[in-house]
């Protein structure tokens, strides 16, 4: 396969089968598992995510644009493709073609797909805001419309109906308990036989609910992480990915010398031991990442200085071999450090590592899988 810089994320494929398997056999209300594979699983690849969590019998896949859907469907994977996101009147018949799942966020959007489309019958859920004050339905009225709607129509069929949670990874769970009784008077009197009903995201999961809410919506658990220190699984995850680098300089300087732009970092001991890394905020390193940590042969060292486009610095406590697998997030440094560290959440960290980084797919402990987008390249070895 083709890459040409030993920059790479790990994505290990066992660790994803483990984790939905846990979820599978350990979680204590028994809802269907709709998988969030949106924004490339995070940026850990949606198709390869999508296709493990399909061989371990996932139905249920939800993304925010048609895009995305497409992707998964090319991919060869069935099921329910929810959108979360919105569409143009004028792609529904795209919608149908690839058998997608649409969301209704609000009655106008809906009301103008009624009158501009006459195609095959489109699967729907319609979506309430409860209070997270982003996309859905606002009322009851405009709700009760819709149902109304829906009822009249043979070309959009009513599957589901939904809502999403704004602060389900706090302690306090206040307004949580809020979002519910609103999503209950939502659904107080309607006829939910045969509809999924959902709220819970990964930290709402592990939240008592009703059990007529029969589906929840992880993403952020698939991949081993926690939404926040509050939300603790009763049962092991794994992270699945790492990225690494290496070694491509190595140096000794004395005691005063300037380290990467705009010289921050002075090195104060007399011998400083300094590797250059070949990765830098382009690949979507953050700048903020200064002074946190990576692990090379067993021994921990600094990033100093600014984070450089292409490259960064650190400081080791001992010459290494150029060449030298740097760890920057995995088994010795945790996706939750990084994030802490460049103070965003893990959502926007995953998301924020460009396609310049190769990602590696690992199975059975073998690299199956590589991708490398910046050259249009998927290398996929027979599973
Ligand atoms: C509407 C919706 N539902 C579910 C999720 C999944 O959230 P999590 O990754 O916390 O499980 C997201 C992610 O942002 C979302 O936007």
């Amino acid at each position: 396969m083709d890459y040409y810089r030993d920059t790479f994320m790990e994505i290990n494929l066992d660790d994803l089968e483990n984790n939905i398997r846990s979820f599978q056999s350990h979680y204590f209300q028994s809802k269907e598992i709709m998988a969030v594979v949106k924004a490339d699983a995070y940026g850990h690849g949606a198709v390869q995510i999508a296709r493990v969590l399909q061989e371990q019998g996932i139905r249920h896949y939800a993304v925010a644009t048609l895009e995305e859907a497409m992707e998964l469907r090319h991919s060869g994977i069935l099921g329910c493709i929810l959108l979360f996101g919105h569409i143009r009147v004028c792609d529904l018949h795209l919608a149908a073609t690839y058998d997608c799942t649409l969301s209704i966020n609000h009655i106008d959007w809906f009301k103008e797909a009624l009158a501009g489309y006459v195609g095959k019958p489109i699967d729907v859920h319609i979506n309430v805001d409860t209070g997270m004050n982003r996309l859905g339905v606002p009322s009851k009225e405009e709700f009760v419309q819709l149902l109304v709607l829906l009822s009249q129509t043979s070309h959009f069929i009513l599957k589901g109906i939904y809502s999403h949670l704004a602060t389900s990874e706090e302690e306090n769970d206040t307004y949580y308990q809020l979002q519910l009784r609103r999503f209950a008077s939502f659904l107080d009197g309607v006829d939910t036989t045969d509809l999924w009903i959902h709220i819970a995201n990964s930290g709402g999961s592990i939240k008592e609910q009703p059990s007529y809410f029969n589906m929840i919506r992880i993403g952020l658990f698939l991949h081993g992480v926690s939404p926040s220190d509050h939300i603790k699984l009763a049962f092991p995850l794994k992270e699945t990915m790492s990225l690494f680098t290496t070694v491509l300089q190595i140096k000794t300087l004395p005691r005063g010398e300037k380290i990467s732009y705009n010289g921050i970092y002075m090195t104060t001991d007399e011998q400083e031991v300094i590797a250059t890394l070949p990765i830098g905020y382009a690949d979507g390193l953050d700048r903020r990442i200064e002074g946190g940590r990576v692990f090379v042969n067993g021994d921990y060292g600094e990033i100093i200085g600014r984070v450089c486009m292409d490259f960064t610095i650190v400081k080791l406590p001992r010459i290494v071999e150029v060449g030298s697998i740097v760890e920057i997030i995995g088994p010795h440094i945790s996706m939750e450090e990084y994030a802490k560290k460049v103070k965003t959440n893990t959502y926007h960290a995953f998301c924020a590592f460009s396609d310049r980084v190769v990602r590696k797919y690992i199975r059975h402990r073998q690299v199956v899988e590589i991708v490398n987008k910046r050259l249009n390249q998927t290398c996929r070895e027979d599973l």
